[in-house]
């Protein structure tokens, strides 16, 4: 995939792969089916803890999980910049991870996930957030990947410490929640030559 640099010329960018199959150890990162949107309502959607942090929970009723899952499906087959994956774990859909904010200009993208609280604390965010970090800066040749997260969100934070992000500062008040009030973020990233 090429592009055109602002004097004419033709620069590489990143690639365009879509969502893509990816197993590690433990786990397989597929693409949604229309038929995980009821699991992934029970397994991470309507869990509380999974919401606490964040501005948006698409699969937080059975009516937004089957939207999300039905976008999700839609956006595979229109879309070569969209990257959603199930997290799956011995076959049960336990929470999902994309690449968002896909930029062919400075070749950066961002990376967010969830698991179901009944996983949390067996290394399943770090495996799934390591293998897809790796899936852009190698397979997609990003040059950036970055992360935000709530500066109270320890989890996500040390997910991200341990694949590799550095921590770059902390942005005020960039996050709306779902009440109406505001909340820092916290930016960290990785680059390729990092
Ligand atoms: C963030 C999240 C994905 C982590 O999932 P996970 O599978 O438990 O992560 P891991 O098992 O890979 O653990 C990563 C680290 O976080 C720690 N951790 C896990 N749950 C924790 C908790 N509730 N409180 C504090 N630390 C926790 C683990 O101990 C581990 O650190 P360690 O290696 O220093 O012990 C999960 O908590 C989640 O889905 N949260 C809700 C959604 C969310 O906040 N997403 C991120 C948005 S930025």
């Amino acid at each position: 995939m090429t592009g055109v640099n602002w004097i004419g010329s033709e620069v590489d960018t990143m690639r365009q792969l879509g969502t893509m199959d990816i197993a590690t150890d433990r786990l397989l990162l597929r693409k949604f089916r229309l038929t995980d949107a009821e699991q992934a309502y029970e397994n991470f959607g309507k869990d509380p803890l999974v919401g606490r942090y964040v501005s948006f929970t698409p699969f937080d009723t059975l009516a937004n999980s089957h939207d999300a899952v039905r976008h999700h499906v839609w956006e595979y087959d229109n879309n070569p910049d969209f990257y959603g994956w199930a997290i799956t774990y011995g076959g049960e859909v336990i929470g999902s991870i994309g690449l968002f904010d896909i930029d062919h200009e400075s070749e950066t993208c961002e990376i967010g996930y969830s698991v179901g609280s009944k996983w949390w604390g067996h290394g399943f965010a770090t495996e799934a957030a390591k293998a897809v970090v790796n899936f852009a800066l190698l397979r997609m040749f990003a040059h950036r990947v970055q992360a935000t997260y709530h500066p109270e969100n320890i989890a996500s934070k040390r997910v991200l410490e341990k694949i590799g992000m550095k921590y770059e500062g902390t942005m005020r008040g960039a996050q709306r929640n779902p009440n109406g009030t505001y909340s820092d973020l916290c930016m960290c990233a990785i680059l390729s030559d990092d």
